[in-house]
């Protein structure tokens, strides 16, 4: 395991998401949106695939957690009472040689002095502090009384409806309420391609408990968060469990992990496992003046529950497994010539395409018309890219990139001209090891469905 910088291969990374329609500057026409960007046709079939596995692993296939979806718009009191208001900022320096606005943290230093990162300028403003959250206006009027936020996490929403869904929900305590969707940090240097974006979505997360439960389900969640990234393709060596030390801790929280994955420009947090104590109802409910309790009817207590936080960030998950899948080998061209091979090796439940499906002729009705037929049959279960256009080859190798894990051919012996044996079968092509199989075509969807699942 390497945890060692690559630019390159990120450099190809970057241009491949381009190409094949993964993911693309916002804006670009327009000479882009800094911190900003957009997922075309197959990105946002990754995201919804990586979106779509953590509401089935913590919400579907769970008895004590429950799904919300909250405005992202913000009441400002919300914000206050959190703390985001007063401290959600980073420490600013501004370098006056080249005006470059730069995160303290990310200066250089050479002989014990500090330089800006860009020009290498020493002329640098004292640290300020830059409020991370932006501020919109609802409504005509641009004033103090009009002021709301773009929610800089999901998590406040769930807080604030934390009373409300537990009384719909029926729920006992320990139990959960999860949320997907976006979130807005308005980044000094967002970098790293989608890794530090201004516009961003999270998965969050909010496991309520007793007092005496909130370190033990750390653990739990912290063990949980670990084996859905392994069941998503990313091994367990390439994670790191990092130990946020206390004086780098929120200072409400007991104790906080970071899973961070080895990206090609370095290891970064893929998601944060925060024992976040029973600060933030506390906070609405002195804030709100209305009731966060919850009442046990066993001891007939009443009390402020705690909370476990696991936060994960969606646009991080993709670029890791984007970086994970991306690999090159060589594999013979149409004259038997070996040329390099580039491959997406998606885990085959988050590939944004499943199966490819080819006729081997495109002018020829019967092979096309089959062809057909098995995309009618496969599009049920999975998404399938219909594809008749060039050689065979060619069409496998551009599955290769965008990570599709199947390939079905159907070929003259599809059509029984050769033996009869082996009317209704098709060839099925293995993404890794290029082997090819014969299958009938009744069994693909079982057979493609177990491969995947
Ligand atoms: N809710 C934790 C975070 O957004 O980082």
């Amino acid at each position: 395991m390497s945890d060692e910088h690559d630019p390159p291969r990120m450099e190809k990374i970057v241009s491949l998401c381009k190409r094949r329609g993964f993911i693309f500057q916002s804006s670009e026409i327009y000479g882009g949106l800094n911190g900003a960007w957009d997922y075309g046709p197959l990105g946002v079939e990754l995201k919804r695939n990586v979106k779509n596995y953590w509401w089935q692993v913590l919400v579907h296939e769970r008895d004590d957690v429950v799904g919300m979806d909250g405005s992202i718009l913000t009441h400002p009191a919300v914000l206050k009472a959190s703390g985001h208001v007063e401290g959600f900022s980073d420490p600013m320096i501004d370098c006056r040689t080249c005006k470059a606005h730069l995160r303290a943290d990310q200066l250089v230093e050479k002989k014990g002095v500090k330089q800006c990162p860009h020009c290498g300028g020493k002329d640098l403003t004292e640290v300020r502090q830059f409020n991370l959250m932006f501020e919109t206006h609802l409504g005509a009027t641009a004033d103090e009384s009009s002021i709301a936020y773009l929610r800089p996490e999901t998590a406040q929403s769930i807080f604030v409806q934390f009373k409300n869904v537990l009384e719909v929900s029926r729920k006992k305590l320990p139990f959960g309420i999860a949320q997907i969707g976006k979130a807005f940090r308005n980044e000094i240097n967002p970098r790293n391609f989608t890794f530090r974006s201004r516009e961003f979505e999270q998965m969050e997360l909010e496991y309520f408990c007793r007092a005496e439960q909130g370190m033990e389900l750390l653990e739990y969640w912290k063990e949980e968060r670990l084996k859905f990234y392994e069941n998503i393709g990313i091994p367990r060596d390439k994670l790191h469990v990092m130990t946020v030390p206390d004086d780098e801790r929120a200072f409400y929280s007991k104790g906080t992990y970071d899973i961070e994955y080895s990206f090609p420009f370095g290891r970064q947090e893929l998601e944060g496992v925060a024992y976040r104590t029973d600060y933030d109802l506390s906070q609405h409910q002195k804030a709100s003046a209305k009731s966060l309790e919850y009442f046990d009817e066993e001891t007939k207590q009443r009390f402020v529950p705690h909370v476990v936080e696991p936060s994960a960030g969606v646009d991080r998950t993709v670029l890791a497994l984007i970086c994970e899948a991306y690999s090159e080998d060589e594999a013979p061209d149409e004259k038997g010539k070996m040329e390099t091979r580039v491959v997406l090796r998606f885990h085959p439940r988050m590939a944004p395409v499943k199966c490819g499906i080819f006729p081997l002729l495109k002018n020829n009705p019967q092979l096309v018309a089959k062809a057909k037929g098995i995309v009618d049959l496969l599009r049920p279960h999975m998404f399938v890219f219909y594809d008749e256009s060039g050689a065979i080859g060619r069409r496998y190798r551009r599955q290769d990139e965008i990570g599709t894990p199947f390939a079905v051919t159907v070929d003259f012996e599809t059509l029984g001209e050769k033996d009869a044996s082996l009317r209704d079968t098709v060839t099925l092509r293995d993404r890794d090891s290029m082997k090819q199989e014969r299958a009938a075509i009744q069994d693909l969807p079982a057979i493609l469905r177990e491969r995947i699942e």
